[in-house]
């Protein structure tokens, strides 16, 4: 592996203004064009751990907690949790903030994976990743288990070797 970055190198901050063209019929953002902005943001987190073109591989555990309203600055803050070979996993949090009412809320969070490649598309690997405050070290033991089941959910690991999450649910222990 080429060399260790920590998670704080990969934090990215993004603004928008929830403009009339970015709204459904009840004025609130639409879902679409939050998870574009998510995505953006993301991939130039991820493009900073691993300074190579990225691409998008998944995107879950999205969370629609509230409507974010026409006019609402809406901040996405971007960090990456963990690194594996090629992929990494970047975790997403939304705060949309009502400036005249002085009314700011986390609306959602997210965890997509990115996977940098060469210029032929093909997987390359990418640096270890240090975290540092007791938050990322945090989503750093949660990232192993949250692979292996976005792994086994695409079929590309079988459940029986998911070590992680069989752990969570103590299955390898007689009953
Ligand atoms: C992502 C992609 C590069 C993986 O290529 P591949 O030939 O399947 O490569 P591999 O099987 O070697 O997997 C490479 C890495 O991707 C990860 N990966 C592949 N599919 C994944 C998925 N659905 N979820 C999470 N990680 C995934 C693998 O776990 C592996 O990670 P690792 O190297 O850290 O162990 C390829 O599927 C691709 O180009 N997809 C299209 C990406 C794209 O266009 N995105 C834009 C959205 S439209």
């Amino acid at each position: 592996m080429a060399k260790k970055k920590f998670a704080r190198e990969s934090v990215t901050i993004m603004t928008e203004m929830v403009l009339p063209n970015d709204t459904n019929t009840l004025n609130n953002l639409m879902g679409g064009r939050l998870m574009h902005w998510m995505d953006i943001v993301a991939a130039i987190s991820a493009q900073k751990h691993s300074n190579r073109i990225v691409v998008t591989a998944s995107a879950d555990s999205i969370s629609f907690k509230q409507p974010i309203n026409l006019g609402n600055v809406v901040t996405l803050k971007a960090q990456v949790t963990r690194s594996f070979n090629s992929s990494m996993e970047v975790y997403i949090e939304v705060t949309a903030e009502d400036i005249p009412a002085s009314k700011k809320l986390t609306t959602h969070r997210a965890f997509f994976t990115f996977v940098a490649v060469d210029q032929n598309g093909r997987p390359i690997e990418i640096p270890e990743l240090i975290p540092e405050t007791a938050e990322e070290k945090e989503l750093y033991e949660g990232a192993l288990r949250r692979r292996q089941l976005r792994l086994v959910l695409a079929k590309r690991m079988k459940p029986e070797d998911a070590q992680e999450l069989k752990s969570i649910f103590n299955l390898d222990q007689p009953s």
